[in-house]
């Protein structure tokens, strides 16, 4: 606990003094992610705030976190135990569950290795690079559609909503061969949220931290467990079908290599561990959850600052137009020739930060950081915001400009710049979905962006001002507008 004894030649970890029972509750209220950014001006890299009663840990500083996540790997590897997470996944979920043993690390690469066959493995029977790359075209030429088809009927639209269904659709067709109707009330009930769930999960939740609040009323809470539940069963029910047609000799998708997993892991004796079955199966509820709402949320960043940038949408524009033309459309393989839009998506994660902490890790042992003595189980906060914004790494941080990732002749990322950013973490418990996110969002956005020029109505202001939450939103906007850039010609 707090007053533990350090040990000597170790320092004791520095934060503001809190309020009685409520601690710096009131200081995080709005904008976490802002206060703490300014805290570890005063108090350093590695601070100690509190939370009700209960102390977490502050990192910040890219070589701290550094430090912290990669070289002291083991020891910060762990997940609190907080309340809001036992809601997510029965209790279960590889993400959120306190699991960070063995039993995480067989869940974990189970995990790696479905995602990998049926993403980004060559794909067998078709002209696509890969399976991730045919999903993915193929929504975004219905996107395409779906906007010219809006525009003609409505004149002006809220892309969020459809490309959330686009997106869930490419992890749907992954995780269980199927795919969804855009007009789909169960799967639009699932995925085409208000942030409810980001607002609860987030870190710093006063609700994880002062239990008496946990009795109280509180309608986020319920929606996000109602959520939760309605998310659980949803996939049940996916998973039933999948185990009555299962075919050992026919895996379709990542559900029937999990359930093929079970089978032969009751052959399989030797096996290190053994994993319950609901506990490999229910790994496509953490693929399907973390594979919608993150992507969805950066196109979605992304049209945004591409309205309010027209000048930057324009070059974008121009590049693809000149390494790919209009006769044929982007393909994963192109990214390294289109160093603008990379870098443009760069400085989509770093300026927006919507992931502006990780999920909260919780020390494994006692240890030490910085001098400082940190001790076992402890909760800390990995501050990606102030990594993304600080003025040390970054020139001019708060301006939006792409080509701060581009090396002098423009026809580069410069690599050394573009790994400064933080976005999915790093470590152990860094994104397992990273390639696949990065891919996805750099192929829906190229071919939406070869065919349609994005803006919003004339007279109508674009709010990007982010809601704090786990993963960041901005309000939703209703007012975009697209206009054709020049007629498709059917190809294929
Ligand atoms: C974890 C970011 C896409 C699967 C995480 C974490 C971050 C992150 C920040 C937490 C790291 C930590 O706690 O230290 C993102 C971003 C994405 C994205 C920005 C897209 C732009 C995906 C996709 C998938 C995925 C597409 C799967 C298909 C996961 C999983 C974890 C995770 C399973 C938990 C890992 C663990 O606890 O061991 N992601 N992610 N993510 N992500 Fe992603």
């Amino acid at each position: 606990s707090f007053w533990k004894q350090i040990p000597k030649g170790l320092k004791r970890l520095p934060g503001p003094r809190g309020y009685p029972l409520i601690g710096n509750v009131l200081e995080l209220r709005s904008n976490p992610h802002l206060t703490l950014t300014q805290m570890s001006q005063t108090y350093g890299d590695v601070m100690q705030i509190q939370i009700g009663t209960r102390p977490v840990l502050v990192l910040s500083g890219l070589d701290t976190i550094k430090q912290a996540l990669v070289k002291q790997g083991e020891d910060f590897m762990g997940r609190p135990d907080l309340y809001s997470f036992h809601h997510i996944g029965d209790g279960q979920s590889l993400t959120f569950s306190t699991d960070s043993g063995e039993v995480w690390r067989a869940r974990r690469k189970l995990a790696q290795n479905a995602l990998k066959t049926f993403s980004v493995s060559p794909s067998p029977n078709s002209s696509s690079t890969c399976l991730l790359e045919e999903h993915v075209s193929k929504e975004a030429d219905y996107l395409v559609m779906k906007f010219l088809q809006l525009m003609e009927e409505e004149k002006r639209f809220d892309p969020y909503r459809y490309m959330v269904v686009s997106v869930a659709n490419v992890i749907c067709a992954m995780c269980f061969g199927k795919h969804y109707d855009h007009d789909d009330q169960e799967l639009l009930s699932i995925v085409n949220l208000n942030n409810e769930f980001g607002e609860v999960a987030a870190s710093g939740n006063p609700a994880d931290f002062i239990p008496v609040l946990q009795y109280l009323p509180n309608r986020t809470m319920k929606i996000f467990k109602d959520l939760n539940k309605r998310f659980v069963s949803f996939l049940q029910k996916i998973v039933k079908e999948h185990s009555c047609s299962f075919d050992k000799d026919n895996i379709r998708d990542i559900t029937d290599s999990l359930i093929r997993h079970c089978q032969e892991k009751k052959v399989d004796e030797s096996a290190n561990i053994q994993l319950s079955d609901q506990k490999i199966v229910n790994i496509v509820n953490d693929l399907f959850g973390a594979g919608f709402d993150t992507v969805t949320t950066a196109l979605s960043w992304s049209l945004m600052y591409l309205v309010t940038y027209p000048e930057i949408q324009k070059k974008i524009q121009k590049e693809l137009d000149q390494m790919i033309g209009r006769e044929r459309k982007p393909r994963l393989s192109d990214r390294l020739m289109l160093p603008y839009t990379e870098a443009f998506i760069l400085e989509m994660f770093r300026h927006s930060s919507f992931l502006p902490f990780t999920i909260p890790h919780c020390t494994t042992k006692d240890t030490v950081l910085n001098g400082y003595f940190i001790p076992k189980d402890l909760c800390v906060f990995i501050n990606q915001w102030q990594v993304n914004h600080n003025e040390k790494l970054w020139k001019d941080p708060s301006t939006f400009n792409p080509e701060r990732f581009l090396k002098a002749e423009g026809t580069e990322v410069n690599r050394a710049e573009s790994e400064k950013v933080m976005t999915f973490g790093l470590g152990k418990r860094k994104c397992l979905g990273e390639s696949i996110g990065r891919w996805e969002v750099f192929l829906f956005l190229t071919i939406l962006l070869q065919q349609l020029e994005f803006s919003v109505c004339d007279g109508e202001k674009v709010d990007i001002t982010p809601h704090y939450g786990l993963t960041m939103k901005h309000k939703r906007c209703e007012y975009f507008q697209i206009k054709q850039r020049f007629e498709v010609k059917k190809s294929e």
